[in-house]
């Protein structure tokens, strides 16, 4: 064997994360499909996620809602019913049968929702009173519009801590391995750290502290619920989503990450300075590497990343493993792909949210479908 073959790309090394043995370094981001209707998951999420299982590889799920406030698109699945939670199991249970390591993210829209999506058509709640601009949905054609929100009293928010501290329960229940917070992306928790949003002026809103003291409440309930060696959370401080940006991103991303050390939770997992919207890559001179040294678990950078930059992360330090959402939900074969320097299979946003229970979400080829289908054309 050549000197070149026998070095193993950084990205398909093994490592320890916590109490899991992960065989190789990439993980599949979470990504909404909208494909579980009235919020409950369906039979073909298991084809779906047992094709991007691999042994000893980490799966994020979708985002999945704790409550039935939580919604603010159609058919993403929920984790706070007893329905809800025998759906999930079949599917965790693939994952397990393949031996892949499943982590259930946990979401609250907060006011990127409508009253349309809530109980009794009540207002979103979130911790401002103001509200979103109507946005151009990701087909370029329908519009999202939002409802003004109820801003949460002081004495309301431990009852959205506890629905967050009860998910995660009844993930572990479903026979998930442990629970991703969903502190990203200018969804409640989010709405909670920024500046851009959080006009509050309780404990819960001015300060930097104050402005996290929501988050790492969540992040403590959900810790001390299933165990601080199940808990990673998902944070985008750089981003500014469904307007919800920060004045000082590098500072937020920081303290959050000092802040965790406290509670010794299993991993963080970072979306790139580059997103500023999901999507799309842009120039920038920040980085997570502060919040990458500062942060004492298992790191995990995601946006943008490809073969080439996600081994170069790695072999630099700059994370533990890396999160390919966009090119896993289009190459169920990724890792193997990555391995054998393979062409990839090309996305099609265009199908990214659409209710099909097949088309653009279990028909993306595997690699030796590509062959052989080359090979029956020639
Ligand atoms: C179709 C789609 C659905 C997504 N759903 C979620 C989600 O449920 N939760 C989340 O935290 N991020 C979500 N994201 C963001 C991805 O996890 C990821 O951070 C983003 O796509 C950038 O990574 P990539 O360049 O590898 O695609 C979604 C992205 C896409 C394209």
């Amino acid at each position: 064997m050549g000197e070149e073959q026998s070095v193993q790309s950084p990205l398909l090394t093994p490592y320890k994360m916590g109490n899991f043995q992960l065989s190789h370094r990439l993980v599949l981001a979470p990504l909404t499909r909208q494909r579980s209707y009235g919020n409950v998951p369906q039979q073909h999420a298991i084809l779906y996620y047992s094709q991007r299982t691999t042994k000893g590889g980490l799966l994020i799920s979708e985002a999945t809602g704790v409550s039935d406030t939580a919604q603010g698109y159609p058919d993403t699945p929920g984790i706070w019913t007893k329905e809800q939670v025998e759906a999930w199991k079949p599917i965790v249970d693939a994952v397990h049968a393949k031996g892949g390591i499943f982590f259930c993210q946990i979401w609250h829209v907060g006011r990127v929702s409508n009253t349309g999506f809530q109980p009794n058509g009540q207002a979103p709640v979130s911790s401002t009173d103001k509200m979103i601009a109507p946005q151009i949905r990701s087909n370029g054609i329908d519009v999202a519009r939002f409802s003004p929100p109820r801003r949460l009293s002081t004495e309301e928010i431990p009852r959205y801590i506890n629905d967050f501290r009860l998910a995660a329960r009844n993930a572990l229940e479903a026979g998930f391995d442990g629970v991703e917070i969903h502190g990203a992306h200018g969804y409640l928790i989010d709405q909670f750290m920024k500046d851009q949003v959080n006009d509050r002026t309780d404990k819960y809103g001015g300060s930097l502290e104050n402005r996290c003291r929501f988050a790492l409440e969540v992040v403590e309930a959900v810790s001390k619920e299933i165990g601080p060696d199940r808990v990673g959370i998902r944070l985008s401080p750089f981003a500014s989503y469904m307007e919800s940006g920060d004045s000082n991103p590098e500072a937020l991303g920081l303290y959050m990450a000092e802040s965790l050390n406290k509670y010794g939770i299993l991993y963080s997992h970072m979306v790139e300075p580059r997103m500023k919207k999901v999507g799309e890559k842009a120039e920038t001179h920040h980085t997570l590497v502060p919040m990458r040294k500062a942060f004492h678990g298992t790191f995990i950078v995601a946006g943008g990343y490809d073969r080439e930059d996600g081994n170069t992360a790695v072999a630099e330090n700059c994370t533990d493993l890396v999160a390919y959402g966009r090119q896993f939900l289009a190459n169920p074969d990724l890792p193997k792909r990555f391995e054998l320097n393979a062409p990839l299979n090309k996305y099609d946003r265009n199908t990214f949210y659409i209710s099909d229970p097949v088309v653009g979400y279990t028909d993306y080829p595997f690699l030796d479908q590509t062959i052989s289908a080359q090979t029956v054309e020639a």
